[in-house]
């Protein structure tokens, strides 16, 4: 039961029991042998903490300045894709959660409610944006969080081609979901799942839906979607101009160097989020908490500093503010 969930971790526990396969191991995988995956979490095995004690602790504030607002926590919620899929009320549901706990919500570009909707909840919000190859498609997605007044546009910058998830190979997982032969026993073994999915609110990407089929008419894999859609020339000179076309606060998601921490500085970015997207695009690479205190180092209050992935504990959250974050964030 969901109340007897203690962490992270048994929240994947139930989870795994609820969801179709093909929907479990979306959420759960990552690429190739998902060694960064698991070492998003891992790093912070390797570094202690040393208290401090006799400060009186008994009102403390765990809140946060981040993109220039007040949050009550040190950690928001990372954008996440296709949420109706995990549950029917998608990203309603996590926008509230945002809301009761002030912090932002943030919104993918393949969320499953349209921004009407979740512009009604009152949680700060932030939009990941893909740079698609359409580009009537990536201007409107700006144009919409103008016209709803979204505090945040965050570019991604890490899916420049599709990972190789080989889970999703091996159930066959696309959006929307294809019952094929060997999935078609764990739909009808989730059978509250089934039938939400079947009887509720039909599945849709409404950011995508009036300009492109995949993903809502035509059946594609997430990593098929990132090859075939997003704009492989992406480089420093497109996210500059989604900078200047934006025109508000402004942040790069996916940004594991130094060097390129100083790029994100050059071109006026507000904030950067170190992120591999967790591990779900280029296995080896280092975590962001193992990149955090050198890129902290060189940033240092010159511009917001978000440290995105493999957070399961808050005193995850105090070792990654300690090197100097300004926020942790998990999807
Ligand atoms: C992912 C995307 C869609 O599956 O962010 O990683």
């Amino acid at each position: 039961k969901i109340t007897n969930c203690n962490n992270v971790n048994d929240f994947k526990k139930l989870a795994k029991r609820k969801l179709p396969s093909p929907i479990f191991h979306y959420i759960d995988g990552a690429a190739d042998d998902e060694v960064t995956y698991r070492r998003n979490t891992e790093a912070y095995d390797e570094c202690f903490l040393v208290p401090k004690v006799l400060r009186s602790v008994e009102s403390i504030d765990q809140g946060v300045n981040l993109f220039g607002k007040k949050i009550s926590l040190p950690f928001f919620l990372s954008p996440t894709a296709l949420q109706r899929l995990f549950h029917y009320q998608g990203e309603l549901a996590v926008a509230k959660a945002a809301e009761k706990y002030n912090t932002f919500f943030g919104i993918s570009s393949l969320s499953t409610i349209p921004i009407e909707k979740i512009s009604k909840i009152s949680a700060p919000k932030i939009f990941q944006l893909y740079f698609h190859k359409d580009k009537g498609l990536t201007n409107s997605m700006i144009d919409k969080c103008k016209s709803y007044n979204i505090d945040v546009l965050a570019l991604t910058v890490d899916t420049i081609t599709g990972g190789n998830r080989e889970r999703d190979l091996r159930t066959g997982f696309t959006s929307p979901p294809k019952l094929t032969l060997s999935s078609l026993l764990s739909f009808a073994t989730s059978p509250s799942w089934s039938l939400n999915y079947i009887f509720r609110e039909k599945f849709d990407l409404p950011f995508l839906s009036e300009y492109v089929k995949e993903g809502t008419d035509i059946k594609v894999s997430v990593s098929d979607y990132f090859s075939n859609m997003l704009d492989q020339t992406m480089n420093w000179k497109d996210a500059e101009n989604v900078k200047k076309k934006w025109g508000g606060t402004f942040c790069l998601k996916g940004i594991m160097s130094k060097e390129d921490a100083k790029r994100a500085i050059d071109i006026g970015a507000d904030a950067i989020m170190i992120s591999n997207h967790g591990g779900r695009q280029l296995d080896g690479s280092a975590s962001p908490f193992d990149q955090l205190e050198e890129i902290a180092d060189f940033v240092s209050g010159k511009i917001d500093l978000i440290c995105d992935g493999g957070i399961r504990r808050g005193t995850h959250m105090l070792k990654a503010l300690s090197l100097g974050a300004n926020a942790c964030s998990g999807g």
